[in-house]
């Protein structure tokens, strides 16, 4: 304890193998309110919280009964859904490996392979009503690829929100700063009824990572 009676920050010494980054990194682990609280609340990640402030502010959640759930791991978003929704089928895919999640299933593998979409499909009733991505691409550190790389992954998120949305659906997506490009605006544009990007207090100041929220599906053409 400090002389003000509150708990001073948590410095992490630097291991002599731990990098300068990881070092940073486990020491704003520590320190981050969302991190502990997402371990007093049992989510697995403290994205869990950029969820809730998402539902919070845009209503996403109430009602849902199906749910694309694509970059999954380690679990938090549908956890929310979980808790939210009981009744709702989930399904959501990773390229990791996920813990089970009672009543969701999920698949390992790429969102991009040619058989996610219908692996998706198949394992619902009926069409999703929320499509939501959490994807982000393994960075590079060159900006413009990372960039694209992202980018990327939100389109063919888009896409497959296009096609497989029921009508008055939503999808949402992490994107980075500048939010979306003019194509996938665009597209969600003609898609949807109202089109609006957020960043929940959640996420970092510091991260460029903003959500597309993109509400009231008009149907498939
Ligand atoms: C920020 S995490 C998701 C956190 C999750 N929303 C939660 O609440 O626990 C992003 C995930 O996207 C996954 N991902 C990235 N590219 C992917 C791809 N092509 N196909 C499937 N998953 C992918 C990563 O493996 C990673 O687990």
């Amino acid at each position: 304890m400090s002389r003000s009676g509150k708990n001073p920050d948590r410095k992490v010494r630097t291991a002599k193998k731990r990098s300068q980054s990881s070092t940073l990194w486990l020491q704003r682990q520590l320190n981050d309110p969302y991190v502990k609280q997402a371990k007093a609340d049992g989510y697995r990640s403290r994205a869990a919280y950029k969820l809730i402030e998402l539902d919070e502010k845009f209503g996403l959640l109430k009602g849902v009964q199906r749910v694309v759930d694509l970059g999954i791991t380690p679990g938090g978003w549908s956890q929310v859904v979980r808790k939210v929704a009981p009744k709702a089928a989930i399904v959501g895919i990773d390229l990791l490996e996920t813990d089970p999640i009672e009543g969701v299933t999920i698949f390992q593998m790429d969102f991009m392979d040619d058989d996610a979409p219908a692996a998706l499909e198949n394992a619902l009733d009926g069409p999703p009503d929320l499509v939501m991505s959490d994807m982000a691409a393994n960075t590079v550190g060159h900006k413009q690829t990372d960039h694209l790389r992202t980018m990327g992954l939100v389109e063919a998120a888009a896409w497959f929100a296009a096609e497989n949305l029921s009508e008055g659906g939503t999808f949402i997506a992490k994107v980075l700063a500048g939010g979306t490009d003019a194509e996938l605006l665009n597209l969600l544009k003609k898609h949807f009824k109202h089109v609006k990007h957020a960043k929940p207090p959640a996420s970092r100041k510091g991260s460029s990572e903003w959500y597309v929220i993109a509400q009231g599906f008009k149907g498939r053409d």
